[in-house]
């Protein structure tokens, strides 16, 4: 569907349920949207399999249940699992509501495919068991990312790193601002060899959980309505403000999520040759982190071929057209599968270099989705 279709189709779907007094989030994504363009598996044979999601309350994890619902995953028995604070809370699945249980040693026994999100902390306790119970663990937390013996997976980018899952049972899903971006430079990366890339984020507050958007939007009421504000989730106000750090400092200067752009992306790309610096900043903003990239490549690259590429390249949509004020807002990506690509220029201040400005929807290809596009290789493939 065209991408301005399907604004349009989200757009009227969010008013009747802002009417109704829905979030229009919730209803922008009950429009389905397409799947990426190379990652559609078709699920052959209708196998079925028995799903947990770890973590199912939180930002992530209820974006998992829409998304299997969604794609139709095959799923045999659904076990949403989280902490004993949510534990008794129903999710609804396909129609059916759906107990959430707590977390616990024995919560695998049966589980072909664990999807989890519950922090890294509790992925460190909770993965390998799950593994050593069984189940194949897809893990969103930063945990086991940069594991030598875990692989790190993008399914538009390095979907034949998943045969490595063998060794602990284990696939991570790699942080949501690597993924958005990797969907995007891969592509040229493979025509023109990106030499460099400098990057500076402006990253949802979703990206943080449920109660950072929560803080988002009773951080605006309350400001508006001239009462006192105290962060929480965030070091600062993050209504009306922005945010120069996302997660701790580490000595060099970078934050930790900073360095996980770098170290991740050399990993996804498989190439160690590339050059990465990142600023991360947190923005006011609910859902799909945005991105201005700058990339020096070996061989000359015109905006044009780029457009030629990314227009081609699976999961990306470009969206470029300056002269009608066409380019990717993180409004608009919300909701979507899509990468969103727009702003694509060619940097005048060096010979190979291009400017890009890239949007996605940080829950859905940055997490759940990504997520769920592995189970579905995992399951065509290799179960
Ligand atoms: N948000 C994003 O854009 C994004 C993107 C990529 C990766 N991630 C990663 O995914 C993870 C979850 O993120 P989120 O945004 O979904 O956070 P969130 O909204 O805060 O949700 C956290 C989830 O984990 C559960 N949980 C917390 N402590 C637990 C415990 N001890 N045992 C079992 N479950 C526990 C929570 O359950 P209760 O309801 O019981 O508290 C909740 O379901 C994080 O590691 C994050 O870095 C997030």
């Amino acid at each position: 569907m065209a991408v301005a279709k399907k604004k349009a189709e989200i757009k009227k779907v969010e008013k009747k349920a802002v009417k109704k007094g829905e979030p229009a989030k919730k209803a922008a994504t009950k429009v389905k949207a397409p799947a990426t363009k190379a990652v559609k598996t078709k699920v052959a044979e209708r196998r079925l399999f028995n799903v947990a999601v770890v973590g199912a309350t939180g930002a992530v994890g209820t974006e998992m249940l829409r998304i299997l619902e969604e794609r139709d995953f095959p799923v045999k028995e659904l076990k949403l699992l989280a902490s004993g604070r949510s534990a008794g809370t129903k999710l609804e699945f396909r129609g059916k509501k759906i107990k959430v249980e707590e977390l616990k040693k024995d919560s695998f026994k049966g589980i072909d495919v664990a999807l989890f999100s519950p922090g890294a902390s509790v992925s460190a306790i909770y993965a390998p068991i799950a593994a050593k119970a069984g189940a194949v663990v897809i893990d969103n937390t930063s945990q086991f990312r940069m594991d030598k013996d875990v692989p790190l997976v993008v399914p538009e980018v390095n979907p034949h790193a998943i045969a490595q899952y063998k060794k602990k049972g284990i696939i991570a899903n790699p942080n949501c601002s690597t993924i958005q971006m990797v969907v995007a430079l891969k592509p040229i990366h493979d025509v023109a060899k990106i030499k460099r890339v400098v990057v500076s984020t402006y990253q949802a507050t979703s990206g943080a959980g449920r109660e950072a958007m929560e803080e988002l939007a009773t951080q605006t009421a309350d400001l508006l309505s001239g009462r006192h504000i105290e962060p929480s989730i965030f070091p600062y106000q993050i209504a009306f403000n922005l945010i120069p750090q996302i997660d701790v400092f580490l000595d060099n200067g970078y934050t930790k999520e900073e360095m996980k752009m770098i170290n991740e992306t050399k990993k996804i790309m498989e190439d160690d040759s590339i050059k990465v610096t990142a600023t991360t900043v947190r923005v006011p903003v609910f859902f799909s982190h945005s991105e201005s990239v700058n990339i020096e490549t070996a061989k000359k690259i015109t905006a044009d071929e780029v457009r030629k590429i990314l227009k081609k390249a699976p999961g990306v949509e470009v969206l470029d057209d300056p002269s009608n004020k066409a380019y990717p807002m993180p409004f608009d990506a919300a909701g979507c599968d899509e990468t969103f690509v727009g702003r694509i220029r060619e940097d005048e201040s060096i010979k190979n270099g291009i400017n890009m400005w890239i949007v996605a929807d940080n829950i859905r290809k940055g997490a759940a989705l990504n997520a769920v596009q592995i189970a579905e290789i995992l399951i065509e493939k290799y179960l």
